[in-house]
């Protein structure tokens, strides 16, 4: 039977960090030598003080606007840019997942372009996430008045924070820092703002000499002084509801890209003599647009880096962080060791002390403790308590080692059981299959499984020998302590305990070479060989 472990992300999600400080921001800590077994991340209650302030928190939002419905011109692709992979999970769920550590009453969706796509990735993967369309896009303000008259988003709400769907690495952290401040100082709207190297494409913050803000201006709108000002807006904010309304009711498409920013509303709010606070936030990396590739490619290596970083945390070797990709849903338990090159992915739980790579790609995967994985790529496989794999083995999907299994270089297997301590070490296949214990198969054995029309099971039971180079011609048993011959075909059942051999009984023709071949070098050769037993029976 397959082990089934218990998905850490959907606990993520159902049962969502607070606060994501001492935890992963993607996936889940977990106690114990199997991480996927009984895997749970930080209880809700454990992660109530907020490791940022330092403090207890009690108002959560009511309602987050999270806007996805623009085109993404710039990524120049036919999949919707929030639907875009970063190590596992699209940019717009990373924002969302961000969104939920909050725990806000509701997580609203603007959708538009390739809205069917996206509001089947949400139905699928998010299925507590609110959708609204937003037809015709009209930019981003335009986005936020048609999802706040929408009836989905009708509630008693005074306030409302608003993220864009393409900030992948937001922290549930730095949302709580802006939410806080927000509330704390009674403002009209906060703004989580920051200074960076390369401000360019992002909206400009547009300070007063007191420092107030006072608006924010669109890279394609702004002056070659404002250009200079590195101080950028990211897209994520904390409004009070009612004065966002009237705000927007008043933003006009009269910029250089004719649309209705949002960004419009700071400098309305701030000459109705309401209040705009921004807030810095601590670790720019967390507030990155995607807008094209490249800046796909920069998240995704930030993003990277941080998995990496947390699972050293927690107790696991990653002797080359820069190629090792671990993507988000993936669990790790403690003094397992990655080696160079080696991808983790999907719902992949690796055990205790296992030792995986170099150069090894885990799709789906779960591995015991003590199992030793090299130079393989495996994908739904569950690799038992200290078996081997590779170098250069293929395990694809359902295969299933045992305990001190063994798979070994260019073996490929797939729908297979393999039992306790059995052995596959050389250049074989092994499809549709169960093998017992402690059996061993000859190198360049293959499971006929496939007819030309139908897959067929191969039954081998347990303390079997099957010599090299047996074809096993399935559907087909071999029973418990029984041999097969080297180069045999079996097509046939084999008693417990017999010695199967199915192959042409061999014969010498004598002289050939001589008769064939007379005067190659193979004649030569023979004629000395012919001599020399000559000479020594003389
Ligand atoms: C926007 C901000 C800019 C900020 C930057 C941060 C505006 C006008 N500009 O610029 O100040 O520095 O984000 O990353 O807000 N969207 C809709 N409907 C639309 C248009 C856009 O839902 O009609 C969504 C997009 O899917 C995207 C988000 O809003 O997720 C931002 O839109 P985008 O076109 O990427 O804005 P930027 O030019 O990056
Ligand atoms: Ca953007």
């Amino acid at each position: 039977m397959r082990v089934q472990y218990a998905p850490v992300s959907a606990q993520v999600l159902t049962n969502p960090c607070w606060c994501s400080g001492s935890t992963t921001p993607f996936g889940g800590v977990w106690r114990g030598s199997n991480p996927r077994r009984g895997a749970f991340p930080l209880k809700v209650s454990q992660a109530r003080v907020c490791p940022v302030l330092g403090r207890k928190f009690v108002s959560t939002p009511s309602l987050v606007l999270v806007l996805a419905a623009g085109e993404g011109t710039r990524m120049r692709s036919k999949l919707p840019k929030v639907l875009h992979p970063i190590l596992g999970r699209p940019i717009l769920g990373h924002v969302i997942n961000a969104a939920w550590q909050l725990e806000p009453n509701k997580i609203l969706v603007v959708t538009g372009s390739g809205r069917e796509q996206v509001e089947t990735w949400l139905s699928e993967n998010q299925p507590a996430v609110l959708k609204v369309e937003q037809t015709p896009r009209n930019g981003t303000g335009h986005a936020v008045r048609i999802a706040l008259a929408s009836q989905s988003a009708k509630s008693d709400s005074d306030h409302v924070m608003v993220l864009y769907g393409d900030t992948p690495l937001l922290t549930g952290a730095a949302l709580r820092v802006l939410w806080q401040a927000h509330i704390d100082s009674n403002a009209a709207a906060t703004i989580l703002t920051a200074k960076v190297a390369d401000a360019f494409g992002y909206g400009r913050i547009i300070r007063d000499k007191s420092s107030a803000v006072v608006g924010i201006v669109e890279e394609k709108d702004a002056t070659d002084e404002q250009k200079a000002n590195t101080e950028i807006n990211s897209g994520i904010y904390v409004f009070n509801r009612k004065l966002l309304e009237e705000a927007l009711s008043k933003i006009t498409t009269n910029n250089a890209q004719g649309e209705e920013y949002l960004t419009d509303v700071i400098k309305i709010l701030h000459e109705a003599g309401k209040s705009v606070i921004g807030v810095a936030v601590a670790d720019q990396s967390e507030i990155l647009g995607i807008n094209d590739r490249k800046q796909l490619a920069a998240c995704t290596e930030i993003l990277r880096d941080r998995i990496n970083e947390v699972w050293m945390r927690e107790g696991v070797t990653i002797v080359d962080p820069a190629t090792t990709w671990i993507e988000s849903d993936v669990v790790i338990a403690r003094d397992v060791v990655i080696e160079p090159s080696t991808y983790l992915q999907g719902k992949t739980a690796i055990g205790e002390d296992a030792h995986i790579g170099p150069d090894v790609t885990l799709i789906d995967c779960t591995v015991d403790e003590g199992a030793t994985i090299t130079r393989t790529y495996a994908n739904d496989a569950h690799i038992g308590v200290r078996a081997q794999v590779g170098p250069f083995s293929y395990l694809r999907p359902g295969s299933e080692l045992h305990k001190s299994a063994k798979v070994g270089a260019y073996v490929e297997v797939k729908n297979a059981i393999i039992g306790a301590g059995s052995k596959v070490p050389h250049l074989s296949y092994v499809g549709d299959a169960t093998i017992g214990e402690g059996s061993n198969i000859g190198a360049a054995t293959i499971f006929v499984n496939y007819d030309g029309v139908k897959k067929h099971h191969t039954v081998v039971g347990a303390a079997v020998r099957i010599g090299s180079d047996t074809m096993l011609v399935a559907p087909v048993n071999v029973g418990d302590g029984a041999y097969t011959a080297a180069g045999s075909v079996i097509t046939e059942d084999v008693p417990a305990g017999s010695m199967a051999v199915g192959r042409a009984k061999q014969r010498n023709i004598l002289g050939w070479v001589r008769m064939k071949r007379a005067g190659s070098t193979s004649d030569i050769a023979a004629t000395k060989a012919n001599e020399k037993t000559e000479t020594e029976k003389q």
